[in-house]
């Protein structure tokens, strides 16, 4: 096969400003940091890129009682009206400046540029625009509360977000929080602050009222402080399934509300009547978008066993032509892994499917020399009870399983503590539908695979956690009602 040369496209870094250290966005100003700091490193070159500031209990603390401030005097008297026009002028500030923040976040977390570009941001935006629309309309959002009046708010959200879509996961939290008249203090991920300290400096410009979205910035001590604290009225989490059994654990018996979308293992599953062509890029698509740093992601294939040998030959030959590397370049397929955590521990989940005697399988690819890398890689010959088909790895690998007929295709799908996400490619629309039905997952997607939009809710079931983001549901959580 030939293989084609690209030039390097480099993305400009110039269009990022960094400081050398950031406080924490306290009631709308930048608190200098008085306590300790960490540094956040560009993770495909280990480059450092900013001291950031860790904050302590009495960090949060200042910060959740500036959004009850905030909150109070402000935010809960506004008209729905006003409260979206804040919020559209936000959707159009991240629209204005998206080519910074798409470098900004492709230093900080080793995304490619294009996904950054062309997924994150632009998907950022379009959550804030959504939640914008229905601020003054939420009476048509949800039932009515009593007596037929507009659901009221919670008060005081605390959203606590990971490293895989930095800021897109604030959107999921920030946008549907503000929209329903709620204030907000939310933790980023500890390797991925910085798209969010840039969100601070948006609200800022959007003369956003102080305190109604503060920033504070920390690891997993933070985010535990944040659980802790008895001023905030609802933790909005998305993280693994450990720290959300702790969260649901520390709010056990009070009355603070909780969403927990956690990990997964989606079985995307490929009958022998699939339009190969696209399946094989569904497939691609499924796990080694953004290095498999995807809750959502397909990692295993349940690929039909007539079209078994086909299906891998044609994959292998797919995944030869993905370009693995500097992830600012534009002809960049696969970037850098996240951190050297999870670096080992994709590494060591590789290490023991091969242990356990599936058959491995990767590009080959080279690799740069500094920073955290990892090639996209197969294992096929993965039996139901391996661990690398029960564990979510979150990261470029693939466990490829095989059935025969479709009850085999569900008895192995359901097959995991998770339920997240699936695919099903079929030319079959009556099969599609029984099959969607029979899945225990919170997405099906249908002949295709990561579809996002803020109009269609999210959310998983089992070890995946409870409650939805996006769309009507995803709101309601943010409203007192059902379930409160
Ligand atoms: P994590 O769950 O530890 O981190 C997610 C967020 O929770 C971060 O902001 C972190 O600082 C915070 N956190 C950590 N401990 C906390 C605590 N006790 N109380 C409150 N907040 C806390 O995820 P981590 O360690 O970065 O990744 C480990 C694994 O989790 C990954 O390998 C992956 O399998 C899974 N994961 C799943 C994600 C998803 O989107 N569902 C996202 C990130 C990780
Ligand atoms: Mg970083």
């Amino acid at each position: 096969m030939t293989v084609i040369e690209y030039a390097p496209a480099p993305e400009s870094r110039a269009l990022v400003r960094l400081e050398a250290s950031y406080g924490l966005f306290v009631g709308g100003e930048f608190v200098a940091a008085s306590g300790p700091s960490f540094a956040t490193i560009n993770p495909a070159t280990e480059e450092v890129l900013a001291q950031v500031s860790e904050a302590s209990a009495a960090g949060v603390d200042a910060a959740v009682k500036a959004a009850r401030t905030a909150y109070t005097r402000v935010w809960s008297k506004l008209s729905g009206t006003d409260r979206g026009k804040y919020l559209f002028r936000i959707a159009r500030l991240l629209q204005e400046r998206a080519r910074e923040f798409a470098v900004l976040e492709t230093l900080d977390n080793g995304k490619p540029i294009t996904q950054s570009r062309d997924v994150d941001i632009p998907l950022a935006a379009a959550h804030f625009f959504y939640h914008a629309g229905w601020a003054d309309k939420l009476a048509y959002a949800v039932p009515p509360g009593p007596g037929g009046s507009t659901p009221a708010p919670l008060g005081v959200v605390g959203g606590i977000i990971p490293w895989n879509f930095p800021l897109l996961m604030l959107a999921w939290k920030v946008a549907p929080a503000l929209a329903a008249g709620n204030t907000i203090v939310l933790k980023p991920a500890e390797t991925t602050p910085l798209t969010a300290l840039l969100f601070a400096q948006v609200c800022q410009e959007a003369e956003l009222p102080p305190g109604v979205v503060n920033i504070v910035t920390g690891a997993g001590a933070t985010g535990a402080a944040l659980v802790a604290h008895p001023g905030v009225d609802k933790i909005a989490f998305t993280g693994s399934t450990a720290v959300g059994k702790q969260i649901a654990r520390a709010l056990a018996g009070t009355r603070t509300s909780a969403t927990l979308e956690l990990g997964g293992k989606g079985a995307n599953i490929v009958f022998d009547d699939a339009p190969l062509d696209e399946a094989i890029e569904g497939i691609v698509g499924g796990i080694f978008f953004n290095q498999g740093h995807v809750c959502c992601a397909g990692s295993r294939l349940l690929v039909q066993e007539s079209i078994a040998d086909e299906v891998e030959r044609r994959l292998k030959r797919r995944l030869a032509t993905l370009r693995v590397g500097d992830p600012l370049d534009k002809n960049t397929d696969v970037g850098a892994i996240n951190s050297r955590t999870q670096l080992d521990t994709i590494a060591g989940l590789a290490h023991v499917g091969e242990a356990e005697g599936a058959h491995r399988w990767d590009t080959g690819c080279a690799l740069p020399e500094q920073g955290f890398w990892f090639r996209p890689t197969v294992f096929t010959g993965v039996t139901q009870t391996h661990r690398i088909a029960q564990e979510e790895i979150f990261g470029p690998v693939l466990s490829v399983l095989t059935f025969r007929t479709p009850a085999e295709a569900v008895a192995k799908a359901n097959n995991t503590p998770y339920g997240l996400a699936a695919g099903i490619w079929t030319e079959k629309g009556s099969r599609l539908l029984w099959l969607a039905d029979q899945l225990k997952a919170g997405v099906v997607w249908g002949n295709t695979y990561n579809q996002f939009d803020p109009t269609s809710p999210f959310g998983g079931v089992k070890e995946s956690g409870y409650g939805r983001e996006g769309g009507r549901h995803g709101l309601a959580a943010y409203l007192q009602g059902e379930g409160h």
